[in-house]
């Protein structure tokens, strides 16, 4: 749920955020001064300069911590680029774990969690893990509980990404006034679906105000949205700010005919059966 915009130009959010089976991987090595060097989904496409968030995140531990900022990061990209799938905010999340370990500063996760929160709104989450309450600018979260519940969920991969500032600027324009868009509650109907085990329950309870939006700029996704639904999901919404969408099922065997069907369908680059939820940011 996006709310209105704030003096700072963020917009307020109510949103459940939920971590996926689908995961990079960042090693820390000692070294003698901060390098960052990537392979897999997206590799050359992504920045290796200062604006790169795991490198942001590297300093800004350093800097926090009193320490040098010396170490040799490696990141495996599976998560793909500009997808909505908050991939840059989880190769934060874990270079901050990484080099805490590494550098020996022992922050805790409530420090770590306020780190984050000054790289980018969702770094919180993707510290913490699970399914949680986000509210805020999306950095204040809190857990949800889902009674060991696990969700098969099928993701479709887009061609291209969308930029996040672009789909928020977007959905600004569909509305008549930003600033006055009405205040957002706590979800309960779908907090209350998380609890039961009923994936159709659940399916009721989906949205993403930013999904409009995000159709409005790739009207293709609706064609996605619409072979999710015909491949017997139980529902389908746009992940953040897209192109990723994320389709709801009953089970592994329906997650897998599910990605199948959305794979041969044409509307997607690929689909892949993912679980949630995971933990966050951990060392392997
Ligand atoms: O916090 P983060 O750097 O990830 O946000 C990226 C962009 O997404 C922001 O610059 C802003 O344009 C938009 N955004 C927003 N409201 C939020 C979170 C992000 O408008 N709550």
């Amino acid at each position: 749920g996006v709310g209105p915009v704030r003096p700072d130009g963020y917009h307020e959010l109510t949103t459940v955020y939920h971590a996926l089976s689908l995961y990079d991987e960042v090693t820390a090595r000692r070294g003698d001064q901060l390098t960052l060097t990537m392979e897999g989904e997206g590799a050359g496409a992504l920045p290796l300069d200062d604006s790169n968030l795991a490198l942001r995140a590297a300093r800004a531990l350093a800097e926090h911590a009193g320490v040098a900022a010396h170490a040799r990061l490696h990141l495996r990209k599976q998560i793909p680029l500009a997808a909505g799938l908050a991939g840059g905010s989880a190769d934060a999340a874990a270079t901050l774990v990484a080099c805490d370990a590494l550098w020996g500063t022992g922050l805790s996760r409530d420090e770590l969690a306020q780190l984050a929160a000054t790289l980018g709104s969702d770094v919180p989450f993707l510290v913490l893990g699970g399914t949680a309450l986000g509210t805020g600018r999306g950095e204040s979260v809190s857990p949800v509980l889902a009674r060991g519940n696990s969700w098969h969920w099928v993701l479709a991969l887009a061609d291209g990404g969308l930029s996040t500032p672009e789909v928020y600027a977007r959905l600004d324009r569909l509305r008549e006034d930003a600033a006055a868009a009405s205040p957002l509650g706590v979800p309960d109907d779908l907090l209350a679906a998380l609890r039961q085990r009923d994936p159709e329950v659940l399916a009721g309870c989906l949205g993403n105000d930013l999904e409009a939006a995000a159709v409005a700029i790739r009207p293709a996704l609706r064609d996605t949205l619409a072979a999710g639904h015909a491949a017997g999901a139980f529902a389908g919404l746009v992940c953040g700010s897209g192109p990723t969408c994320a389709f709801l099922t009953r089970d592994a065997p329906h997650a897998a005919a599910v990605a199948e069907a959305l794979a041969g369908s044409g509307t997607c680059r690929t689909a892949l059966p993912v679980v949630g939820p995971v933990p966050g940011a951990r060392i392997a």
